[in-house]
């Protein structure tokens, strides 16, 4: 008997300064000390051996013994076995995710897309320029020179403007007739291309007018191109964008680098021509400026204005934007405002 107790107390020991390294050892020890061939269950055997008046006491001696083995080998495996955690009451695979937010793309970005859509169908490439810009580009090559009146028509930000004229002016575009410039400058008729981007100018910010504004222009130059193929492309364009009821009028206007020149507005699309405050009550809203491109910016790039016409066309994204969802405040567009950001979910 006290051989029997010296071999426990030494087991105990033993049991107690165990330490696993990982889920094999874990398995190791149970093996030794708890599976059908373990030490617990040898020692429980020699019960057998122990006299009657000591059994019951001996018993519970033995199983203390056991009990010990048992929770030493729990806590080694809560430590050390991944099966025994993914099976603990705290994680539920069953439960339904957190569901995941999902974004939605921008309104001027879908709208910007589509009108790119649309021209592309018509063979009309893609051409992008710098939001910076110096003032050839985007003034004088566009047939408006230094003292020209119509540059008031564009409150320009300007970046660098030297007041004894020497060295370059810098300034940010404030239309992107400045990228037709540039394709002009790059390239030889046939060019057909549209060019959208972001362009500022200098406004106070109010529901109507914002100092950045995004817009599409187009430029299409080769021979015996007329005034019927602008308005045949601008008629397509606005079909394709806002469906077949649409009805077009054409206004002579003013631009300094288009000859005749003409502003285009479409029928009212939010009261159909019954008059609404987006149309002013008239039944048309005015969406873009366009013309013939004037032959002295044909000259200025070297393409010859007895040989080859064009037209070219610009429109605000934001405007389209406005007819096509109703928004009526331009400040909407850059606030970030996710409750109204969030109504374009699900658009493409
Ligand atoms: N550049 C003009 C503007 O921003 C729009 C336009 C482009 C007009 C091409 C005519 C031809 O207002």
């Amino acid at each position: 008997m006290e051989q029997l107790k010296q071999q426990i107390e030494q087991y105990k020991q033993e049991i107690a300064a165990f330490v696993a390294a990982g889920a094999e050892e874990v398995e190791q020890f149970r093996i030794k000390w708890l599976g059908t061939k373990g030490l617990v269950k040898a020692i429980m055997g020699e019960m057998k051996q122990v006299p009657n008046d000591q059994k019951k006491a001996f018993g519970q001696y033995l199983n203390e013994f056991k009990t010990l083995a048992e929770t030493k080998l729990e806590a080694l495996q809560a430590s050390h076995s991944t099966v025994k955690d993914s099976a603990s009451p705290s994680v539920d695979f069953s439960l339904p995710g957190d569901p995941m937010a999902v974004g939605s793309r921008h309104p001027l970005t879908l709208v910007r897309n589509e009108m790119v859509a649309i021209f592309k169908r018509l063979g009309f490439a893609v051409a992008e320029g710098p939001e910076i810009e110096d003032d050839w580009h985007n003034f004088g090559a566009m047939n408006l020179p230094e003292d020209h009146p119509a540059r008031d028509m564009q409150d320009t930000f300007y970046i660098r403007k030297p007041e004894d004229g020497n060295g370059p002016t810098w300034l940010l575009r404030t239309h992107t007739s400045s990228v037709q410039a540039r394709v002009m400058e790059q390239q030889k008729p046939p060019i057909r291309v549209i060019c959208p981007g972001r362009v500022y100018r200098n406004e106070t910010i109010s529901a109507r007018a914002h100092c950045f504004f995004h817009q599409v222009e187009g430029l299409y130059i080769d021979e015996n191109v007329s005034f019927a193929d602008l308005k045949q492309t601008l008629y397509f364009f606005v079909q394709e964008m806002f469906g077949k009821d649409v009805k077009v009028r054409f206004r002579p206007s003013y631009f300094p680098f288009t000859e005749p020149s003409a502003e285009m507005d479409i029928s009212c699309l939010i009261c159909e021509g019954k008059g609404c405050n987006i149309c002013k009550h008239t039944g048309w809203v005015e969406i873009l400026g366009s013309g013939m491109v004037h032959p002295k910016v044909l000259d200025n790039f070297g393409i010859d204005s007895n040989k080859y016409t064009g037209f070219a066309f610009g429109m605000g994204v934001e405007r389209i934007t406005q007819l096509k969802y109703q928004v009526n405040d331009l400040r909407l567009y850059s606030q970030n405002d996710v409750r109204f950001l969030k109504q374009f979910t699900g658009v493409v």
